[in-house]
C-alpha cells in the first residue's frame, strides 16, 4: 500500500476581527470584548488551532489595536490591520498568507465558539475536491417578504433556505480570484464573491455552536452556552 500524504497541517485560516461592533454597543471593537474573560478574538482562535488540520492562522485586527493583538495570541499567528470593511480585512488576511497552502478557510473573530471539528468538516469538503464549502443550518422560522408599507407580499418556502455560518473553506486559487474580482457591492460572505464567479459551492452541516455575536443578547446566549455542556471545556 502506498503512504497516503497526511492531509493534516495543509490548511490556512483567515480570522477577520477588524469590526467595531456597532450592534453590539459600546465597549470598544466587538473582536476583543470580552465572554467569560477572554477576548472574542482568543476564543475563536483557539478553537481553530484546536483543529489537526490548521497550520497557520492569519488575523486582521482593528487598526488601533494591531499591537494589543499580537500580544493576546499566541506568537505563531499572524496578525495585520484590518480594513474598513469585512472584504477587505479578508483580502488583506489572505494576501497575508505563506505560500503552500492550498486550501483557505475564512472565519469569524465573531464566531468565537465554532468548534475544532467544524473547521475539520469544511477543510475535509474542500479536500475531498469542492472548490467552495460553506456550513449550514436549516431555517427554523417562517419567512415572510414584507413591502414598503409593512404588510407582507409573501411567504417564502423555507424548506430551500439556510442561514450560512463560518467557517467558510476555499481552495486559495478560487479565494484569490473572487476577490480580485471583487466590486464596490456589499456582499456579507466570501461565498457570495465565488458565487459570482459561478464556481459551485459545496454546503456541509453547521453546528449551533457557530452562531454569531452580534448583539447584546447573543453574548448572554454565548456565555451560558460557554458554562453549559456546549462550552467543550475551552
Ligand atoms: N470585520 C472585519 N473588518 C471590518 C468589518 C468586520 O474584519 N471592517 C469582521 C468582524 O470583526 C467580525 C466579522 O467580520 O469578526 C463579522 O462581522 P460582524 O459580525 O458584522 O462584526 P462587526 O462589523 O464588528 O459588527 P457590526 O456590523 O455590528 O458593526
Ligand atoms: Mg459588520
Amino acid at each position: 500500500m502506498t503512504a497516503q500524504p497526511d492531509p493534516r497541517g495543509d490548511v490556512a485560516v483567515l480570522v477577520p476581527a477588524a469590526g467595531i461592533g456597532a450592534r453590539l454597543g459600546a465597549g470598544g471593537p466587538k473582536a476583543l470584548r470580552e465572554l467569560a474573560g477572554v477576548p472574542l478574538l482568543v476564543h475563536a482562535v483557539r478553537r481553530v488551532l484546536a483543529a489537526p488540520s490548521v497550520a497557520t492562522v492569519v488575523v486582521a485586527a482593528p487598526v488601533s489595536s494591531v499591537d494589543d493583538v499580537r500580544a493576546m495570541l499566541p506568537p505563531g499567528v499572524t496578525v495585520v490591520p484590518g480594513g474598513a470593511v469585512r472584504q477587505e480585512s479578508v483580502a488583506l488576511a489572505l494576501a497575508a498568507v505563506p505560500d503552500g497552502y492550498d486550501i483557505v478557510l475564512v472565519h469569524d473573530a465573531a464566531r468565537a465558539l465554532a468548534p475544532p471539528e467544524l473547521c475539520e468538516q469544511v477543510a475535509a469538503a474542500v479536500r475531498g475536491g469542492h472548490p467552495a464549502v460553506v456550513p449550514v443550518l436549516p431555517v427554523v422560522d417562517t419567512i415572510k417578504e414584507v413591502g414598503a408599507s409593512g404588510t407582507v407580499v409573501g411567504t417564502v418556502d423555507r424548506s430551500v433556505l439556510r442561514t450560512v455560518q463560518t467557517p467558510q473553506g476555499f481552495r486559495r486559487s478560487v479565494l484569490v480570484a473572487a476577490h480580485a474580482a471583487r466590486t464596490s457591492d456589499p456582499m456579507t460572505d466570501d461565498a457570495a464573491l465565488v458565487e459570482k464567479l459561478g464556481v459551485p459551492v459545496h454546503t456541509v452541516p453547521g453546528d449551533p455552536l457557530a452562531l454569531k455575536i452580534t448583539t447584546p443578547l447573543d453574548l448572554e446566549i454565548a456565555a451560558l452556552m460557554l458554562r453549559g455542556r456546549w462550552g467543550g471545556g475551552r
